[in-house]
């Protein structure tokens, strides 16, 4: 019996030495690897971490804060820029056709000196209004759509030639199309005359090949743009359309 007795003491002493040294180790391994119970926040990037560069995004010049330069001659219109809301034009008849009366004498002079030179030159259009541009471009759009085209695509195609009403400078009475505004013109004598010549009177090709990308409008060999004697030689020694040299001008390019 006290045999029975120190054994079941020297039990019960075991248990409690290996249920201390158990809890020994668990304190040390809690100690060593801390567990978290509350919920971890995510730490704040730092600042430079987080701010992503602005959008980079190139201002465009013909935005709706763009200002006209003050020289008549130089009045800017085209898809982003529509004709300046006070734009007053005094038409001029040549033949049948309007022009805006300040450029009447030298198209006259110019068209009499490609006639002495035996040049086949004549003039198809001059000023529209904002009603003719519309009829122009609803009549390009429903002959594309005879062809087989959808209204979109039709609108579409239109639009690589024709401007929306308001926004083509023909409505300023500034700009003429010669002969029989064709694509062919481009390889008329009449289309070299005025290559060598139209400066001289003030005109310059508004809608040149190398150009579609700054115009927005395809190559237009017969549409040309009164600037003035001196704006047309130096937009020509420049190789500047209208856009540019409008930008060079205002020292934005
Ligand atoms: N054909 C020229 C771009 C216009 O429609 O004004
Ligand atoms: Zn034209």
């Amino acid at each position: 019996m006290y045999a029975v007795a120190r054994r079941k003491q020297a039990k019960t002493l075991l248990t409690i030495a290996f249920g201390v040294l158990a809890a020994l180790v668990i304190t040390a391994l809690l100690s060593s690897h801390p567990v978290r119970t509350e919920p971890v926040e995510a730490t704040a990037p730092a600042e430079s971490e987080t701010r992503t560069s602005e959008p980079t995004s190139t201002p465009n010049p013909f935005g709706a804060d763009f200002e006209q330069l003050s020289d008549w001659r130089l009045v800017l219109v085209n898809d982003k820029v529509p004709l300046p809301e006070n734009y007053e034009m005094t038409p001029r008849l040549y033949s049948n056709i309007q022009v805006n009366f300040k450029i009447y004498d030298e198209l006259c002079m110019l068209l009499d000196d490609a006639y002495a030179a035996h040049v086949s030159l004549w003039l198809a259009s001059g000023y529209r209004s904002v009603e003719d541009q519309e009829e122009i471009l609803e009549n390009a759009v429903q002959n594309r759509m005879r062809d087989g085209l959808t209204r979109e695509d039709a609108y579409e195609n239109a639009r690589l030639t024709i401007q929306e009403p308001g926004h083509s400078e023909h409505h300023t009475g500034l700009a003429v199309d010669f002969n029989d505004v064709s694509s062919d013109f481009r390889n008329t004598e009449a289309y070299a005359w005025l290559q060598k010549n139209a400066a001289k009177y003030g005109f310059v090709e508004r809608y040149p090949e190398d150009k579609v990308d700054i115009t927005g409008i395809d190559y237009e060999s017969w549409h040309y743009r009164y600037v003035g004697r001196e704006h047309a030689e130096a937009m020509q020694s420049l190789n500047m359309c209208l856009e540019e040299y409008v930008l060079y001008l205002k020292g934005q390019s």
